[in-house]
């Protein structure tokens, strides 16, 4: 017939010849070139033979092989094979079964047209946007992963090496930045490459802390030193003895608790809270904070001596806006990582996807960054992220965009007669014997039902056949 070589093709399983009729109109209504298949059996041995539909509606409820078990054998024999299930019975458990083994999409009966011709432009966007991936190169190599710090940014690069410079020594760090910057992971980092790997890393947020603990947590405490201390406590320092100490969220430590901070740093030693006995410690401390220290210093909430202290090297991390050449690098990373936990399926991203994370500013950084990831690809469904998968404000679409616009009657007359001025063709006549031929065809043949939809008579029609 009419069908051009190009248009998409759909396969309909259904055991009901209705149903098979009415989704094969509405689909090729659109141009999309349909096939049937009355049995689960016979859908399956259609994929089989090929060549493969683009897409598939496949009934859940059919006698012989149910749309599960032909779902199954589908997807064994194309495991990319993009397919929609139906059903006039929604139940919770074959919702989930038909996701769970692989279905796009899970459409109730009776179905609307309009949503059946969205799912399906949807469907076949996907599969073309995924193809269109191809082969995908990953940007990151193996040494990254041993690693965990990914970046080959200048100002990384200076970061590395900085990291490089300190684990030799005991020297104190203080390490700066935005939250999210990855303040944490750099002090693991210089813990890691340093002698001390292999006793323990200890980080401490001394922001999450409540002031009258912290001397506790940090030092330990004797028992019955005061209300609550039942027992004796050993704090962090002695637990970390050999280590590395993280202090995260300096700024926001108390004084008092700061001069004993001082002390370790100038005595190594500490003494339990409520205990006079002195405890020898060997522990590197690094420190980290994101507010601005020299300020709190200045406000007098911050004591100087400790601040000259701690600063002795300093690591700035930068935010992520300067760095906008590493995302892709943590993108592959963090996909990367996620299909190792088999927390998603693929670890590719579509070139559009990874323009779109390259464009935003990330105010969170590598954390909002790698949240982000993390939820487009636990939502992708074909073997690469894609656009559609990205959370909408990032896409940069309000939250509650609208759905994609279905073609109305109007629409789909100025895209005909467009097509028909440019034919050539005498515009009525062309789309006359279009619109009669469909409409009868529609009606099965049946030429008083095709007159009566047609609004013409049944002579009428006649003379126009
Ligand atoms: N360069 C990087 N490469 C790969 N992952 C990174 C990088 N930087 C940060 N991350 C990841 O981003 C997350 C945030 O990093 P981290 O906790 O070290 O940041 P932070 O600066 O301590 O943040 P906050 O101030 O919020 O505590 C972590 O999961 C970390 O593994
Ligand atoms: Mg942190």
């Amino acid at each position: 017939m009419d069908t051009n070589p190009k248009s998409p093709t759909i396969l309909v399983i259904d055991d009901d010849a209705e149903i098979r009729y009415s989704l094969s109109r509405v689909l090729s209504s659109r141009g999309y070139h349909v096939s049937e298949a009355p049995s689960g059996e016979q859908g399956v041995a259609v994929v089989k033979k090929g060549p493969l539909p683009d897409l598939i509606f496949l009934d859940i409820r059919m006698t012989g092989m149910s749309g599960l078990e032909a779902l199954q054998h589908i997807r064994s024999a194309n495991p990319k094979q993009l397919v929609i299930l139906m059903t006039a019975f929604g139940t919770a458990q074959t919702a989930i079964e038909a996701m769970k083994y692989g279905a796009l999409d899970y459409i109730m009966k009776p179905f609307d047209p309009q949503r059946v011709l969205a799912l399906a432009e949807n469907a076949l966007k996907t599969h073309a946007d995924l193809r269109a991936v191809g082969d995908y190169k990953p940007t990151i190599n193996t040494e990254d992963y041993k690693e965990g710090i990914v970046g080959s940014s200048p100002v990384m690069q200076e970061v590395f090496k900085v990291i490089g410079q300190v684990t030799a020594s005991d020297v104190t760090v203080m390490i700066t930045g935005e939250s999210g910057t990855g303040k944490e992971l750099v002090a693991r980092s210089i813990w890691k490459h340093s002698h001390r790997a292999g006793k323990p890393f200890i980080a401490v947020n001394c922001a999450a802390i409540p002031d009258n603990l912290i001397e506790s947590e940090l030092f330990g405490h004797e028992k019955g030193s005061f209300t609550g201390a039942t027992v004796q406590r050993i704090g962090k320092f002695e637990l970390c003895d050999g280590g590395t100490i993280f202090l995260d969220e300096i700024g926001d430590m108390a004084l008092a608790t700061q001069t004993k901070i001082l002390r370790v740093l100038q005595q190594g030693e500490i003494q339990r809270v409520g205990g006079t006995e002195t405890v020898r410690v060997d522990v590197r401390i690094i420190a980290a904070t994101n507010k601005d220290l020299e300020a709190t210093v200045k406000a007098k909430a911050f004591r100087e001596d400790l601040y000259y202290r701690l600063n002795v090297v300093r690591i700035k991390m930068p935010p992520l806006r300067d760095r906008v050449e590493d995302i892709p690098q943590i993108v592959d990373f963090c996909v990367q990582n996620l299909v190792k936990q088999r927390k998603a399926r693929t670890s590719r991203v579509s070139p559009e996807a990874m323009a779109v994370l390259t464009r935003h500013a990330w105010p969170g950084n590598v954390r909002e960054l790698e949240n982000v990831v993390y939820r487009s690809a636990v939502v992708a469904q074909g073997d690469a992220i894609l656009v559609k998968d990205l959370p909408p404000d990032i896409r940069g679409e309000a939250a509650d965009s609208p759905q994609p616009a279905v073609l109305t009657v109007d629409a789909a007359l100025d895209f005909l007669v467009d097509q028909a001025l440019a034919s050539g063709e005498p515009v009525l006549g062309l789309l006359e014997k279009g619109v009669v031929s469909r409409v009868l065809k529609a009606e099965g043949g049946d030429e008083a039902r095709a007159a009566k939809r047609l609004g013409l008579t049944k002579a009428a029609l006649k003379k126009r056949l």
